[in-house]
């Protein structure tokens, strides 16, 4: 072996640990950014879920007025199609929406006591949106909204769950439902909300809320009506 052939292969050896290091250090990250089971909400009953139908997928802020605005004409759909159509919300907190993040928490929390109640709870925030917004929550505390949206909370599940929507808010595993959520929706390049993916492909962006009539042009060649 000449001498320049071992550095040569020492640089090799160097090289190869190195690509062992940063392997098993992205296989460690990948391990924590994967969630025990798949992001989001099912709408309707979850024996009703099925893969085999069209997929809507909606990346929904519960405090976003634009989300708002486009579960109407949504929900319209989905009750026109019935089981061909499922449909799966993941919450999307924006970061300038103040309340966003704890609201979109709420609802992990909510979904983990009774998953019935958790559309309850986001059409609750729909209906009531203006008093989470920026401005009208900037003379609160964090712990003030905190406290509001527990007990606001616990009114989609029942007053004996209180203690649990509360503690909820101090348990790790909701925080980090909730910023898998985040990070699913950024994966998949959401950019705001509210944004949709129809079996697993961009809904046409129009700009504005997709009414019920576009649901009708998207959907109905898919099933053959
Ligand atoms: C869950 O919520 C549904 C709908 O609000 C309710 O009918 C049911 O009794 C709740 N289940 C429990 C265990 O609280
Ligand atoms: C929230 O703020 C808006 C102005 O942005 C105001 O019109 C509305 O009455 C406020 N609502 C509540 C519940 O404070
Ligand atoms: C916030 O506090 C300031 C000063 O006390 C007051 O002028 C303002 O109206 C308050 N805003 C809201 C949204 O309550």
């Amino acid at each position: 072996m000449q001498p320049q052939d071992s550095s040569i292969l020492s640089l090799l050896m160097a090289y190869l640990f190195l690509l062992l290091l940063l392997n098993q250090q992205t296989g460690v990250q990948a391990q924590g950014l994967i969630p025990d089971n798949f992001d989001g909400f099912v709408y309707g009953k979850k024996s009703g879920f099925n893969p085999e139908t069209v997929m809507i997928e909606a990346f929904f802020d519960p405090v976003c007025p634009d989300t708002r605005d486009s579960w109407a004409p949504l929900k319209q759909a989905l009750k026109f199609y019935g089981p061909r159509v499922s449909l799966i919300v993941h919450p999307f907190a924006l970061p300038y929406h103040d309340n966003a993040f704890v609201s979109s928490r709420a609802l992990h929390i909510v979904n983990d006591l009774n998953s019935s109640a958790t559309y309850t709870l986001l059409e609750m925030f729909f209906e009531n949106q203006e008093k989470f917004y920026n401005i009208n929550t900037s003379n609160l505390t964090r712990t003030a909204i905190v406290n509001y949206i527990i007990d606001f909370a616990t009114q989609a599940v029942g007053r004996t769950y209180y203690s649990a929507v509360k503690s909820g808010f101090s348990n790790r595993q909701s925080d980090l439902k909730t910023r898998a959520s985040f990070k699913y929706g950024c994966s998949r390049g959401v950019l705001g909300t509210p944004q949709f993916f129809v079996n697993g492909f961009p809904a046409p962006d129009v700009g504005s809320a997709i009414d019920y009539d576009l649901w009708r042009k998207i959907i109905d060649p898919l099933i053959g009506f």
